[in-house]
């Protein structure tokens, strides 16, 4: 008893033990573990930020809301989690290797008896590896074709979504809807799922349908048709990205889903299905639409604007940004935007339309009547 207490004074009286180089590495460690610990507060942070139905500025793969994404996040956990072993068990031996065969103090610089050939080590090193890769290959398909393999219930929405550079035309064949860059879907039961049907084709170069939280990404192909499916559970904005290069504003190619309740989701159809009022003050600006070249490119129902080319803008006052995402939708930037698209998306296809100060008002209250 004596003797303990005794070792216990001697070893918190230990002198010089601020120097001792083993705190310099422990401090080390903390700023490692600090790391550690943000990266998983983020995550934390952005899987609760989804459960509270916000929209979530990151789009996270981990915090999944409808079942395809809930599926690629247990694959994606579970990869990782063996992927990992492999870090710890390959790093470990580094470690190792390094500390304990490291120069010594002393040391008489001859090489170490050196050994060739180990049929044993080597059919080790190739078959282990080889397995572990089946293993990673043959679940990862077995989660591709789980997902692929749902069949649409007859009262699925169906949604086509078409990439354009650098914009997402979105239509509802069923619902005679055509709308742009944000989706609109109704919530799915999981007692009776809803699934929303994604038909996804390509206006000109490959693009990529991606909202992380609903799930994988799909290519967008030219002359080719791809499906996809999403049952998000939560009702939210969820913020989605083209995931495939796919020129100058392929960073400017956002999109979002906005998941509504079912009467919500009635409601939206209704004002997207509702007729543009012809407003007397707009007369001028409209008659100015229909006469430049904006209506060969742009579709206003109810009016001679039958373009294809870009938005159709019948219902623009209800979206929440311009150019795909990449400003909000205020009568100043939709001002600036008609008078220079490239000044807020350079390489914008739509060209600027030299109008006059006066025909520039015109128009964009015109533009701001389309609600
Ligand atoms: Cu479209 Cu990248």
């Amino acid at each position: 008893m004596m003797m303990r207490q005794a070792r216990r004074r001697s070893q918190q009286g230990k002198p010089g033990v601020e120097e001792h180089p083993g705190h310099r590495l422990m401090a080390r460690r903390g700023f490692r573990l600090a790391c550690g610990a943000i990266a998983i507060a983020c995550l934390v942070l952005t899987a609760a930020g989804a459960r509270a139905g916000e929209v979530v500025r990151t789009p996270s793969i981990f915090a999944p809301t409808s079942t395809p994404a809930f599926a690629i996040r247990e694959l994606a956990m579970f990869v990782l989690g063996i992927t990992g072993a492999i870090f710890l068990v390959v790093g470990g031996l580094g470690v190792y290797v390094l500390v304990q065969f490291r120069r010594r103090r002393g040391d008489d610089g001859r090489e170490p008896p050196q050994v060739y050939g180990s049929r044993q080590i080597e059919l080790a090193w190739t078959v282990v590896p080889l397995l572990i890769v089946a293993v990673l290959f043959l679940v990862t398909a077995r989660y591709i074709f789980g997902i692929e393999r749902r069949q649409p219930p007859a009262d699925a929405l169906e949604v086509t979504v078409v990439g354009h550079q650098w914009w997402w035309e979105i239509r509802y064949p069923r619902l005679g809807i055509v709308t742009a860059n944000e989706l609109h879907l109704p919530v799915s039961d999981p007692a009776r799922p809803t699934p929303t049907f994604v038909t996804l084709q390509s206006a000109d170069v490959i693009h990529s349908f991606w909202i992380p939280q609903l799930a994988g990404k799909t290519d967008v192909i030219p002359n080719k048709t791809n499906r996809t499916w999403i049952d998000p559970l939560q009702t939210g904005t969820y913020l989605g990205q083209c995931a495939e290069y796919c020129g100058l504003q392929h960073a400017g190619m956002l999109l979002t889903a906005t998941v509504h309740t079912r009467d919500d989701f009635a409601r939206w159809v209704a004002t997207q299905q509702a007729p543009v009022r012809n407003e007397a003050h707009a007369f001028r600006g409209r008659e100015l639409f229909a006469s430049l070249a904006c209506s060969s490119c742009h579709t206003v129902q109810g009016t001679s604007a039958h373009g294809v080319f870009g938005p159709d803008l019948t219902h623009l006052m209800s979206r929440s940004t311009l150019g795909s995402g990449v400003v909000r939708n205020t009568p100043e930037n939709l001002r600036r935007w008609v008078e220079d698209p490239a000044s807020l998306k350079p390489g914008a296809l739509m060209p600027a339309m030299q109008l006059s100060r006066e025909d520039l008002e015109q128009v964009t209250a015109y533009l701001m009547t389309l609600r």
